[in-house]
């Protein structure tokens, strides 16, 4: 992984500090982008940190361009910022539904957008977007989560068409629970038993085992779950 450099969004904690790690071992260069990156203490030579909103009202495309023009080297994507909202539709307001999308789904497009004429031009790239068990299937409470995973699901199949051309793989992951910061706000989280839970270990595994894959294969999907689904209520 010596010549590779991946933008990773949500880099601060959980699912994405994992894989900022794990990537950095394998001697990767990362440039983790999040709004606040003091949860984590990771000092290394190959790490670099923005400290950005990825909410789009803020201008992001310009700010995402400035990345690549400091970091030319970036030729791969881990795309996995995001947070949950739980609870029956009519709760929420107009403005946070907009925030709540533009956040788990329009982000993920514009930063993608971002990045592709910049891994055209290189003719080579690696897209690995943060999906979930919820873009999979629709379930209750979930309708606003459900919305921004599917739609996720439905552009990383769509863009991984339109890429191939340019030696771009695109790659959706899709865990069920993994005990992370994520539930701080939610009133629910994994199970007790360390089987109601993915670690963030195994998701990082999966991605760097199907980033060292030959160029001439795609892994397309892949869905983790625990290997006993339960929910704590809190
Ligand atoms: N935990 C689960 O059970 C689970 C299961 C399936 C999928 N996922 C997905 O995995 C991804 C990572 O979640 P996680 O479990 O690792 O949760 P987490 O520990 O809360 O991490 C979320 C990351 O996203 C960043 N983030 C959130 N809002 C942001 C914003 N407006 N601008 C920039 N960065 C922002 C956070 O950084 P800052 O707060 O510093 O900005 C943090 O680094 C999410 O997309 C989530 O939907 C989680």
């Amino acid at each position: 992984m010596k010549d590779k450099c991946f933008l990773v969004t949500g880099s601060s904690s959980g699912i994405g500090l994992a894989i900022t790690v794990k990537l950095l071992d394998a001697g990767a260069k990362v440039i983790g982008v999040a709004r606040n990156h003091s949860r984590q203490k990771l000092e290394h030579k190959n790490h670099l940190t923005y400290s950005i909103d990825l909410n789009t009202s803020d201008n992001l495309e310009k700010k995402i361009k400035k990345i690549i023009e400091d970091n030319p080297e970036i030729n791969g994507l881990v795309s996995n910022a995001g947070y949950g909202e739980f609870g029956p539709l009519e709760n929420f307001s107009s403005k946070q539904i907009s925030s709540f999308l533009s956040m788990n789904l329009t982000s993920h497009i514009i930063i993608t957008k971002c990045l592709l004429p910049h891994f055209k031009k290189k003719q080579i790239g690696d897209i690995i977007f943060m999906g979930s068990e919820a873009s999979l299937s629709g379930e209750k409470n979930g309708a606003l989560y459900c919305s921004a995973k599917f739609g996720l699901r439905g552009f990383s199949q769509a863009i991984s068409k339109d890429v191939s051309n340019s030696n771009i793989r695109v790659c959706i992951v899709n865990p069920g629970m993994v005990r992370t910061s994520f539930f701080d706000n939610l009133k629910f989280s994994p199970g007790a038993d360390v089987n109601n839970a993915i670690s963030e270990e195994d998701i990082s595994n999966s991605v760097l085992s199907i980033l060292k894959l030959g160029r001439n294969t795609v892994v397309d999907e892949i869905n983790l779950s625990p290997l006993k689904k339960a929910v704590k209520f809190k």
